[in-house]
């Protein structure tokens, strides 16, 4: 253990058997003595406990130190990562009512892989599949989700299946992505520091910097803003198979953020031909969605086919998860990620590249026709 590490832990004491537990995987603490943690998806309520406001506010300022930023008055915000790549976000009293509150969401350090996916029930061995022809293929990709549904997770698996020959030039916000592959250039944002005369460096800085570095393939974290725009630039000039994540619904509502996010750097583009351009540049869809039983699954791969008369995106669902059930002991939905009896436009693509996914595997299964009857009655 570095030095650094026993620094944050000696900090962090209050809470250093739920940073140990592997089961949790996130810890929130709101003010001194009420502390949630995330275990194997569910919300619970721990007995442990700071002090007391001071000792919290002492521990994440130390925190702040360690990491190179400053939590004061003047900076009441905290987003940093620790050494071991856990990710924490801080807000301080009095903003925060009820005391100083912190998340830190733990980082694992074995790398979540599709098969891990396929385990956990949130994805089908067809379905990732299917995903991994998508990005062997170039698709386009857009990860859409609510917090924590586990865009990011998806993300670091998808970009991770890219072949290796291609040049990734993958742009964060905060690093989150872990790429194995060589030929990655890794760019992340930069925060403003008047006192330093340190000027902000934005996605869109960086992905301007990034269609000057000759890349294949473009993967933006978070699409948050302006940024939306410059990537679906690049998705039709020529950079596809990229990808990026948005907090989102459903696919329709991801193709409707991705134009509000356009429109909101004050873009002069008619907002029909803005619509054009995201129904062409988006290919791919994949909803990731935090379930009431607590399991994050995929809960659409859909495919966004333009937009039709009305100027509404025409999306069709390829995938699509269906609960059969739910599990009265437990609480779990059971349930499957079926295909919708749907062929992506871009089959024969999957046809000529000999890729072993035949035409049958679009094909409905017969139990999802009569539940979905039932559902419309
Ligand atoms: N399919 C899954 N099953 C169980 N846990 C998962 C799954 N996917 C991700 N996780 C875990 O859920 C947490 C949130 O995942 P992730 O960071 O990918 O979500 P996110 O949607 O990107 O969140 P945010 O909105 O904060 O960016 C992480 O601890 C991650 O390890
Ligand atoms: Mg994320």
């Amino acid at each position: 253990m570095s030095v650094f590490s026993e620094a944050i832990d000696n900090f962090l004491s209050p809470i250093a058997d739920l940073l140990k537990d592997d089961k949790i995987s996130e810890i929130m603490v709101n003010g001194a003595s009420e502390i949630y943690v995330e275990k194997q998806g569910k919300i619970l309520k721990v007995d442990n406990k700071f002090r007391d406001e001071e000792n919290l506010m002492s521990a994440l300022r130390a925190i702040a130190q360690t990491v190179g930023k400053k939590f004061d008055r003047e900076n009441p915000q905290l987003d940093a990562h620790l050494p071991d790549g856990s990710r924490i976000a801080a807000v301080m009293m009095p903003i925060s009512q009820k005391g100083t509150t912190f998340s830190i969401r733990k980082f694992f350090k074995e790398k979540v892989l599709l098969k891990d996916l396929i385990k956990w029930g949130a994805l089908s061995k067809d379905a990732a599949r299917f995903l991994d022809i998508c990005v062997y293929l170039g698709k386009n990709m857009i990860i859409s989700g609510g917090t924590g549904s586990g865009k990011t997770t998806l993300l670091n698996i998808l970009s991770s299946r890219i072949p290796v020959t291609q040049r990734i030039v993958l742009i964060e916000d905060t690093k989150e992505v872990n790429l194995d592959s060589n030929h990655v250039v890794h760019l992340v944002t930069r925060k403003e520091d008047p006192t330093q005369n340190i000027k902000p460096v934005t996605i869109r800085d960086l992905l301007h910097s990034a269609m000057r570095l000759r890349p294949d393939r473009i993967i933006v974290g978070e699409v948050r803003g302006g940024e939306a725009l410059d990537l679906i630039n690049a998705m039709n000039t020529g950079h596809e198979g990229s990808m990026g994540t948005v907090h989102a619904n459903n696919p329709e509502e991801a193709a409707l953020r991705l134009e509000t996010l356009c429109l909101l750097e004050g873009t002069q583009i008619p907002y029909t031909s803005l619509r054009q351009m995201i129904g062409h540049a988006v290919s791919v869809i994949v909803q990731m969605r935090r379930y009431s039983d607590g399991l994050r699954r995929v809960s659409n791969i859909s495919e966004v086919l333009g937009v039709d008369n009305n100027g509404r995106y025409i999306i069709k669902d390829i995938f699509t998860w269906v609960q059969k059930g739910k599990n009265d002991k437990t609480g779990e939905l059971l349930g499957e990620i079926v295909p919708c009896h749907y062929l992506p436009s871009f089959f024969n693509e999957i046809v000529v590249n000999k890729l072993p996914f035949p035409a049958a595997k679009f094909e409905a299964p017969d139990w999802v026709k009569p539940l979905k009857k039932k559902k419309a009655a």
